[in-house]
């Protein structure tokens, strides 16, 4: 399944023009993103790595496929797609990213192209480097988007980001009724949270939130919009953490979540240079966010993307996971609906344990 998501990479805040590419990328083989560290660095130690239990109980009800689907509104649309590429609009600016599966051919003329406000240009490849241009009125890093009612910045980041992922709104939105249908408090973990943008849902919900990436400029960035939002009162606790580390403490501490969010890039590292790899470390990270759920938790939301695998793969491990908690497995893909010829771009895979 490919994306362009990736993680938050080493991108220069405050350079107005050009963003450049500058750390080693996990190679692709294959279509899967090949991590370039050695076995030797990955998190220590290995042998008390943490593996997936073996659970008695009655596997949880499924429910699969299920297409979560992201429509064009006010604040963001897929205004097109096509020739390897995608037309976005991110609030007032129309912007142009390369697009590896848009196979198909563009629905909009090309004067509509023409009126990018910037364009990521590069190596088509995913994992490719390249750079923002803007082809009229140069654009700063940052500009006001909102999502839903909340303000955030936009960012023309490295790898070709935006700050935002708006795909993953279906996720947000089921998030935040789950919260107000609670009726009690709620406290939410947000693993891989990047800018933040799940966590100001759920604190605007009511949560209480506990938001962790290893990225200490993403988590600047997540202050930032908590204050663009206006909600600096809302108790957020942004923590800068290796996301598996960070679970085994709470474990430890005996800290318990009533809904979890795990949005794991294929590759990635923690601030100490803990190296994730999703195919070795989800299964034990999967089994941590069980340990650490409240006796009455509400649901663990699993989404992938960048790798090479079904969502049935996901799905297995949830169900395995959460045997013997009742609820319910749904899995599927997240997908964005194009404006233009209302074709479906595919961002991510995702599974998801309701209670
Ligand atoms: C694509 S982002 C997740 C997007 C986010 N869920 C959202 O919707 O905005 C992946 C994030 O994982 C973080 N990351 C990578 N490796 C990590 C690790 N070992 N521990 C914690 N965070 C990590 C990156 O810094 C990046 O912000």
């Amino acid at each position: 399944m490919k994306s362009f998501r990736d993680r938050n990479r080493d991108n220069r805040p405050h350079q107005p023009v050009k963003i450049r590419a500058e750390q080693a990328r996990p190679r692709k083989t294959g279509g899967v993103a090949r991590p370039e560290a050695k076995l030797d660095e990955r998190r220590e130690p290995k042998a008390a790595q943490r593996v997936l239990s073996r659970r008695e109980g009655a596997l949880p009800a499924e429910h699969l496929p299920l297409i979560l689907e992201v429509a064009p509104n006010q604040d963001y649309a897929l205004l097109d797609s096509g020739a390897g590429q995608k037309l976005e609009q991110y609030g007032p600016y129309r912007i142009v990213r390369p697009e590896g599966q848009a196979i198909w051919q563009r629905a909009l003329p090309a004067r509509d192209w023409d009126r990018a406000d910037a364009i990521f240009t590069g190596d088509t490849d995913e994992e490719g480097i390249g750079r923002w241009r803007f082809p009229g009125t140069p654009l700063g890093e940052t500009w006001p988007m909102k999502h839903d009612g909340i303000d955030y910045l936009g960012r023309f980041t490295s790898f070709r980001h935006v700050g935002v992922f708006p795909e993953q709104a279906s996720h947000w939105d089921h998030m935040a009724g789950l919260i107000a249908a609670a009726k009690r408090p709620v406290k939410v973990l947000n693993l891989f949270g990047y800018t933040g943008l799940a966590s100001l849902v759920a604190a605007r919900a009511g949560a209480e939130v506990t938001h962790v990436d290893a990225s200490r400029k993403a988590i600047g960035w997540a202050r930032e919009n908590q204050e663009m939002a206006g909600l600096g009162s809302k108790p957020i606790r942004w923590i800068v953490d290796d996301a598996v580390k960070f679970a085994e403490r709470e474990e430890r501490r005996g800290s318990r979540y009533d809904i979890i969010l795990f949005d794991p890039p294929a590759y990635g590292r923690g601030p100490k240079g803990e190296v994730w790899q999703l195919f070795e470390d989800l299964p034990g990270l999967t089994d941590l966010c069980r340990a650490i759920l409240t006796p009455k938790p509400l649901a663990v939301v699993l989404t992938a993307y960048s790798i090479r695998a079904s969502f049935f793969a996901i799905h297995a491990l949830m169900r395995d996971t959460f045997a013997g908690m009742g609820g319910k497995v749904e899995s599927g893909e997240l997908i964005i609906r194009e404006k233009s010829a209302g074709r479906a771009l595919s961002t991510s895979l995702f599974s998801r344990w309701v209670a």
